[in-house]
């Protein structure tokens, strides 16, 4: 059995990241209805298998993460999770059950799916994931995240993290700082931090193995109502404050989530974080919309041009992946 942390350098080394294609089927029925696809568990399946099947799986992609659905469908009588190990990658599982009302503290919320995660992660196991992701949510405002809010969803992080582990799997660690609000970047890199920090306290009280983590943030931004413009270089700067300050060097990876980051933004932020990254981190990509919202666009147009949505998917894995190296250019966005 490969170690934990042989997995996570399989998954995020070589300039390869991570697919997040693991929407619950609540939201993908939104992202689906959106382009005016109806949300059948069919096309649900073909629009995933089309990018699974895409020729740059093998070179960008080093992880999937799938949601329960997918994991346990088939195309053409091939597992999904063999489809994706025979095109190079690892599955990945989402194994949270999503974010419900903190009924301490009702405005923020707390995730949930600690009941009878022992036993999922075992099937999942035996469906052929290697990793495993949970999603903490946490909102800024003046008083928000409340301290019950960051200490909470720390606490389940970790209490996750420590039955992943104790499955034999990499655990995603995810805590979201929305970017919902007006508030500045500065304020992002406070509360971000704060958060973070926590959730490496209660990661070590739990005995969790840091080398065998996958570390999950958001970049540092003004909030998406901030009138404040900052640079993608400033961006980069805070982001990389940010984590060099609260993140033990002993954890291996970081995979940024896009969080409504337009494809190009996420990547060209992607690419300046990557340039400027001193530390021993790895630093790469763990998108789900950044990577899918074009070939979804495109798919919808015209259900059966498989071809032409992979074409498009290929250019976005790729552009992720020369970010990650800190080789993306403009020009070579536009080839
Ligand atoms: P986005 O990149 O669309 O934010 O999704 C990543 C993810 O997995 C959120 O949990």
């Amino acid at each position: 059995m490969s170690s934990l942390n042989d997995i996570v350098l399989k998954i995020i080394s070589s300039g390869k990241g991570i697919l997040a294609a693991d929407e619950s089927t609540g939201t993908m029925t939104k992202r689906l209805e959106s382009v005016k696809v109806e949300s059948s568990s069919k096309n649900r399946l073909t629009f995933r298998h089309t990018l699974f099947s895409s020729e740059k799986m093998r070179t960008c992609i080093g992880g999937v993460i799938l949601y329960d659905e997918t994991i346990k469908q088939e195309f053409n009588s091939k597992k999904i999770p063999d489809i994706i190990s025979n095109n190079g990658a690892i599955p990945g599982i989402k194994v949270d059950t999503g974010a419900k009302v903190l009924s301490s503290s009702p405005n923020e919320k707390i995730t949930e799916g600690l009941d009878g995660l022992r036993e999922r992660l075992k099937e999942y196991y035996n469906l052929g994931a290697r990793f495993a992701k949970w999603r903490g949510v946490y909102t800024i405002s003046e008083k928000f995240p409340s301290k019950i809010s960051i200490y909470s969803n720390a606490h389940a992080l970790a209490r996750y993290s420590a039955l992943v582990q104790e499955t034999g799997m990499v655990p995603i660690v995810e805590p979201e700082v929305l970017m919902d609000g007006d508030h500045s970047a500065d304020i992002c890199l406070k509360k971000t931090s704060e958060v973070i920090k926590k959730c490496f306290e209660e990661l070590i009280l739990h005995k969790i193995d840091l080398k065998g983590i996958i570390l999950k943030p958001n970049m540092i931004l003004p909030g998406n109502k901030s009138d404040e413009k900052i640079t993608s270089e400033e961006i980069a700067d805070l982001t990389l404050k940010c984590l060099n300050d609260s993140v033990p060097k002993e954890v291996p990876g970081i995979a940024f989530l896009s969080g409504g980051q337009s494809e190009v933004e996420a990547t060209k932020n992607l690419n300046t974080i990557s340039k400027k990254n001193k530390s021993d981190f790895l630093m790469t990509y763990s998108y789900g919309r950044a990577l899918q919202q074009s070939a979804l666009k495109n798919w919808a147009k015209n259900l059966s041009d498989i071809e032409g949505t992979q074409k498009i998917f290929n250019h976005r894995a790729k552009m992720c992946s020369l970010a990650a190296q800190g080789k993306w250019t403009e020009k070579v966005e536009k080839n």
